[in-house]
């Protein structure tokens, strides 16, 4: 009651004098409506323009190398690792110092974070937790293969790692929960790569009598399936479903834990499977959210918001099935990894103008660290691009497109390795993007040679925002872009074409295009912009 009346007190003083009382900032929050998702970051859907830093990043000493990238990058976000060994090294007793450091630069650079928890898996392994874990597989223990083996991963059905982590990730989320009012940390990812190489399941005397047990009703209800034993219901799959489900159920304890301290959204990465010709899960991280148990997860892991695939094979046919896998109805589509190639910089343009809420390769720091991509040298901001460029260009306008896209009104497309024209219906108004035409003259002209294949990979991609009933916003680069209306007999013109700039405070025109710049189309060369687009019919 006093308290009540102090806080009444100081609100009048503070309303009489003109001062404003310091609001605590929105939590981030995924929002859902009619199918489209959009990460909320002050209360405004927001696009992670993110790269995600080396495994051995997470270290003072090494923050000055990431920031120097993150800095030439133009990202807007960062993941980063915060690993149970190294804020839990002695149990019990906590030690968030690298928390604070990498917040307080966070927040000095103007850059979000996703925090990456490396604990019980890390690429399936046990490898981030601390000595106290590794050290004693009585209390820990790990899973046991078919001929009895010990494996290089825990136990999901391990009580008391269940009990450790929760209560490590808990007490991360309540010192965030404590120092960062601001949620400079929007988002948190539970685990890394989960899953089990090796064996398909635990096959240990208490995993053995859970499976051989009956399956939860909820997932046999969510099938459609007769009730029975997991291996009754779920037959040859039985030992993987059975894998994930204990692997989402712990997952999910675990981000139920924290988000009891802070609320923030919670997300888990995927090792996939092959997404066009899987072969059995003894060749890929069993028990992860691979695409064929993804309703598992979804089913056993409540407090996940965000399942997002890592996707390391470059060619269109892999990267677009991975994509479909993932972007389904309940899971926003969030790229967390994915390989730093020259080509693999277009798909952003496909996972945002698809809906998505983010993307994030991996490993864009100068720390010299390389794994599926080449070290990039100190200083050497070339390396990073085409990824710089494309961030440049969107991120003084990401608030528009993240809330555009939210409303369903954007679209967007990458080049595909055969090079075949995207048509992107806008109802009444359709846009064919080219990839393979010079950035000038009619296409049936002799001397009009095909735009030549970039020796370092395919760059063509594009976002198209409806901005009125006959005005888009289209940015990108190396397409052409040609629109056209659906009604018959009717052809289009531009009333006007600007270059410009959507910022905070709305269209900036920089110039007028016309002439050369848009009677072939509108050629979005090698140089990437923006264009405000008028249209009407004669
Ligand atoms: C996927 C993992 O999630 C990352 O932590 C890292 O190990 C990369 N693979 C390396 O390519």
């Amino acid at each position: 009651m006093v308290h009540r009346l102090a806080a009444c007190l100081i609100a009048a003083v503070c309303l009489a004098t003109g001062a404003r009382a310091q609001l605590p900032a929105p939590l981030p929050r995924i929002v859902s409506h009619d199918g489209s998702h959009a990460l909320m970051v002050d209360d405004a859907p927001f696009w992670i323009l993110g790269a995600q830093a080396n495994n051995s990043s997470n270290s003072p000493a090494q923050l000055p190398m990431v920031w120097a990238a993150i800095d030439r990058l133009g990202a807007n976000t960062l993941e980063m690792p915060v690993a149970w060994e190294q804020v839990e090294p002695r149990e019990g007793q906590f030690d968030f110092s690298w928390v604070d450091t990498l917040l307080s630069q966070a927040r000095q650079h103007q850059v979000r974070l996703v925090l990456l928890w490396f604990a019980t898996w890390k690429n399936g392994s046990p490898h981030y937790t601390p000595e106290w874990v590794k050290t004693d597989p009585k209390r820990f223990p790990r899973v046991i293969d078919a001929k009895g083996q010990p494996v290089d991963s825990l136990s999901p059905l391990g009580a008391a790692t269940l009990a450790a982590d929760s209560k490590a990730f808990a007490a991360l989320m309540a010192h965030v929960k404590a120092v960062d009012p601001q949620h400079t940390v929007i988002m948190v990812q539970v685990e890394n790569e989960t899953g089990t190489w090796g064996s398909v399941r635990d096959y240990s005397a208490i995993a053995q009598k859970a499976f051989d047990g009956l399956a939860p009703t909820a997932l046999v209800k969510a099938r459609g399936l007769t009730p029975g034993t997991w291996r009754e219901v779920f037959g040859a799959d039985a030992d993987e479903i059975f894998h994930a489900w204990s692997i989402a159920h712990y997952v999910d304890a675990v981000a139920a834990a924290g988000q009891a301290q802070l609320d923030l959204p919670m997300s888990v990465n995927v090792s996939l499977r092959d997404p066009i010709a899987p072969k059995g899960p003894e060749t890929y991280e069993s028990g992860g959210p691979t695409d064929n148990v993804l309703d598992v997860w979804q089913a056993a892991a409540p407090h996940i918001a965000v399942i997002g695939p890592d996707i390391y094979q470059p060619d269109f046919a892999h990267y677009t099935a991975a994509i479909d896998h993932y972007d389904r109805p309940g899971n926003p589509l969030f790229v967390p990894e994915t390989s730093r190639s020259y080509a693999t910089a277009r798909y952003m343009f496909a996972v945002l103008g698809r809906g998505g809420i983010g993307f994030s390769p991996f490993g864009l720091d100068f720390t010299g660290d390389a794994t599926t991509a080449e070290a990039i040298p100190a200083g050497a901001g070339d390396k990073l691009e085409p990824f710089a460029a494309d961030y440049h260009l969107l991120s003084p306008m990401m608030r528009y497109w993240a809330r555009t896209a939210f409303e369903d009104r954007v679209k967007g497309a990458a080049e595909n390795d055969a090079r075949t024209p995207d048509v992107l219906d806008f109802g009444d108004w359709v846009v064919t993007v080219r990839y393979d035409r010079p950035a000038f003259g009619a296409s049936d002209w002799a001397q009009v040679k095909p735009r030549p294949v970039n020796p370092q990979g395919a760059d063509g991609g594009v976002l198209i925002a409806r901005q009125g009933p006959d005005e888009f916003i289209v940015t990108g680069r190396n397409v052409r872009v040609e629109f056209a209306p659906k009604a018959p007999g009717r052809h289009m013109q531009f009333l006007s074409v600007r270059e410009g700039t959507l910022g905070d405070q709305g269209w900036r025109t920089h110039h007028v295009w016309n002439g050369d710049q848009t009677d072939y189309g509108l050629n979005l060369s090698a140089v990437a912009r923006t264009l405000d687009v008028r249209l009407s019919t004669y």
